[in-house]
């Protein structure tokens, strides 16, 4: 029933490259797997380093013209994009759940978190300003304007298929940038689906062009090394994100990057404890823990560890893993048979070490499909492999802290920085921790950061650059200067 459901999700998107606002064949082809089940949804075009180029060169000559458009003509297309992706949520929705896992509900947030991000840059397009001054000797002016970058390569995550791809082509679209997106081989489809909504609203032919592929790492070699792209934004590994800033050195493009994180969650003897649980559910569970700003450690101060713990275990066991499309399930399937595997060795370490699962279960289910119960670690040692690597996956460590120093030593000591927690009723702790703690988007008694209006990202190896907020669509312009001599036009101030 769940295999019927996700086949027609799948069908309904275009498994084809798109180029030039054509729909493209290749020699080869790769399948997209529905996780919740291990089945083939689709066979999807596998775009060569030849396509990748002949997509970079519709985006390369479509970019005079695209830059050339008014920003409200951008603002109006983007406004449409955001209409047509509500009408079409359903589809949306299950091509998620079918190739990514999460449960519908949670699809129609995500596509609804998506359309945002295009509102919101439509409502940037227009305010992007220049200046006009006097120089300070005297006799000349300073004129400022904006201009967009050029074309540009979005690398996208499967974690989110549509939010993640309208986060960087809402922001390109908005600036003037024309680009060519590589979305993660997991979930092409839904990426392919938002262009085919795109090309019906009337974007036009190399605006954005779709190239799916197997060979990431040999396709944006080529992309990276050719001259006519001038930038990248890439959400994904740290090891991937260096490897693409080493990479962007040689036609010094501009380089937004979204890397990993090893998000700390602080509760302190203060919390609203129910709160707390609350926000550590959305912070650790929300898509099944696979997300970047995800709570990867808890912090908790020992006074009300027991208590925390106990209430976040009767949480936990509330929780229902299932397919996504099965109606009641409220934790998905991880991604693949390799994270699975991955996250259980992390939980087997993790407890041959000490760390005592306090859920119960903590194998993968062996059936179909790459299902892991949600699980919560107590008792977790300070120097845990769980605790140092980004778990990407519904289990929670929870370990102890003593003094506000201490819980502040834990939570800087990792080269990540993305997303930080805590949770505290005392406003001076939560002002002075929050902006002490090593992280670029801090929730202070909220499990939950992302925002399209807010600036997204990360410091330290977390990434360089932010997406959404106003900040977003600066990372798709330049500022270039006018000298404007009024001497030789007869003035003289
Ligand atoms: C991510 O996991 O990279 C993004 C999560 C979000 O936007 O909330």
């Amino acid at each position: 029933m769940y295999q019927d459901r996700a086949l027609r999700a799948a069908a309904a998107a275009p498994a084809r490259l798109y180029v030039d606002g054509r729909w493209r064949d290749t020699e080869r082809t790769f399948a997209v797997e529905d996780p919740g089940t291990g089945t083939v949804l689709a066979e999807v075009a596998d775009a060569s380093v030849q396509d990748a180029l002949a997509a970079l060169s519709a985006a390369a000559s479509a970019q005079e013209s695209w830059a050339a458009t008014s920003p409200r003509e951008r603002a109006d297309l983007l406004r449409s994009l955001f209409d047509a992706i509500h009408q079409w949520v359903d589809e949306f929705a299950d091509l998620i759940t079918a190739e990514m896992g999460k449960p519908v509900a949670e699809s129609r947030g995500e596509v609804a978190y998506a359309a945002e991000f295009l509102r919101w840059f439509s409502e940037q397009a227009a305010h992007r300003h220049g200046s006009y001054g006097p120089a300070p000797r005297g006799g000349s002016r300073i004129v400022t304007t904006r201009r967009p970058v050029g074309p540009s390569l979005l690398i996208t995550p499967w974690n989110f298929p549509l939010a993640m791809v309208t986060r960087k082509l809402g922001a390109a679209m908005a600036a003037g940038c024309t680009s060519v997106l590589k979305p993660a081989p997991q979930t092409p489809l839904t990426s392919l689906l938002l262009a085919e909504v795109a090309e019906r609203i009337g974007l036009p032919a190399g605006v954005f062009n779709v190239v799916p592929t197997t060979r990431a790492a040999e396709v944006s070699a080529a992309l990276m090394g050719d001259p006519r792209l001038r930038k990248v934004s890439f959400t994904g590994s740290t090891p991937v994100g260096r490897t693409l800033l080493r990479q962007s050195g040689e036609h010094v493009l501009r380089s937004s990057l979204e890397l990993g994180g090893n998000g700390p969650f602080l509760v302190f003897d203060d919390a609203d404890l129910d709160a707390a649980v609350e926000g550590a559910m959305a912070a650790k569970f929300r898509n099944g823990g696979q997300s970047c700003v995800a709570a990867n450690r808890f912090l908790v101060h020992r006074d009300v560890i027991d208590d925390f713990t106990d209430r976040l275990v009767e949480r936990v066991r509330k929780l229902s893993v299932g397919h996504g499309f099965d109606g009641a399930s409220t934790l998905g399937p991880l991604i693949d048979s390799r994270q699975c595997a991955k996250v259980a060795g992390l939980v087997e370490a993790a407890v041959s070490e000490g760390a005592v699962a306090v859920t119960g279960e903590t194998a993968p289910r062996g059936e179909d499909g790459y299902f892991h119960p949600p699980t919560v670690l107590a008792d977790v040692a300070p120097d845990a492999a769980i605790l140092r690597q980004e778990i990407f996956g519904p289990v929670a460590p929870v370990t102890a802290f003593d003094t506000d120093e201490q819980a502040l030593r834990l939570a800087n000591s990792t080269e990540h920085g993305l997303a930080a927690y805590l949770y505290t009723r005392d406003l001076h702790r939560a002002v002075d921790l929050g902006e002490r703690l090593e992280a670029g988007m801090v929730g202070i008694n909220r499990g939950m950061v992302s925002e399209p209006a807010a600036p997204f990202g990360g410091i330290k190896e977390s990434g360089l650059g932010r997406e959404g907020g106003a900040e977003g669509i600066e990372e798709y312009l330049e500022t270039t200067y006018l000298a404007v001599d009024l001497a030789a036009a007869g003035a003289g101030r």
